[in-house]
């Protein structure tokens, strides 16, 4: 069978042995979405949210893009964002990057993907020369983009707290919290790397007045 085929018809099976175990599975969840968590992850297809962390369809609100940036630009994360503080009143964020990232390798060459990976690339590079002294000091090319991949999620945390959406949950509701997570490829793990409690102080330049 064609593999797109075969995706229709595990769906089918999978539907089925999901009424085995609860007739009332897709009613239920039909009428319910209250997830606590926005999952802000890798589009990678080896990092399926829910899968890695034990999770339900309902629990986790999901937005996945090439090395799991937050661009202050980017209206499709900040409306998922939006929606998710404002109206699902999530209480946590998490990005999640992974060890062995594509596009974190890549941002690390020299090599011209041309438009428009080119500009999305960027972001991490830029990432890249604000911490290049210590990346420099690491010889191994995979440990060097292994840090890579830790402090672009730190920075993507940072580039989170510094929204009007963040800024005005965290002074009004004190959520949600933020964290940056790496998962390992090679092991499953997911190891937690930065962590910004709602409230946390944040650089004095991106504050804003009467939120
Ligand atoms: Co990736």
């Amino acid at each position: 069978m064609e593999s797109i085929y075969k995706l229709l018809n595990d769906n089918k099976e999978w539907a089925a042995g999901q009424l085995r175990l609860d007739p009332e599975y897709f009613e239920k969840l039909a009428h319910l979405q209250s997830p606590e968590f926005l999952w802000i992850g890798c589009s990678d297809s080896r990092v399926p949210a829910n899968e890695i962390t034990g999770t339900q369809p309902g629990e986790i609100f999901v937005h996945r893009n090439i090395a799991n940036l937050v661009i202050h630009t980017d209206v499709n994360l900040l409306s998922v964002l939006e929606f998710a503080v404002v109206h699902l009143r999530v209480k946590h964020v998490i990005i999640c990057g992974h060890y062995g990232c594509g596009g974190i390798r890549a941002a690390m060459t020299n090599h011209d993907y041309k438009q428009v990976l080119n500009m999305w690339l960027r972001h991490i590079k830029d990432v890249y020369r604000l911490h290049r002294e210590e990346l420099e000091a690491i010889g191994d090319l995979e440990k060097r983009a292994d840090r890579l991949t830790e402090l672009n999620v730190r920075e993507q945390v940072l580039h989170l707290s510094k929204t009007s959406i963040i800024q005005k949950a965290w002074n009004h509701e004190q959520r949600p919290h933020l964290h940056g997570w790496v998962y390992g490829l090679k092991d499953g793990i997911i190891k937690p790397v930065f962590l910004m409690n709602a409230g946390s102080p944040i650089d004095s330049l991106y504050q804003y007045d009467d939120i």
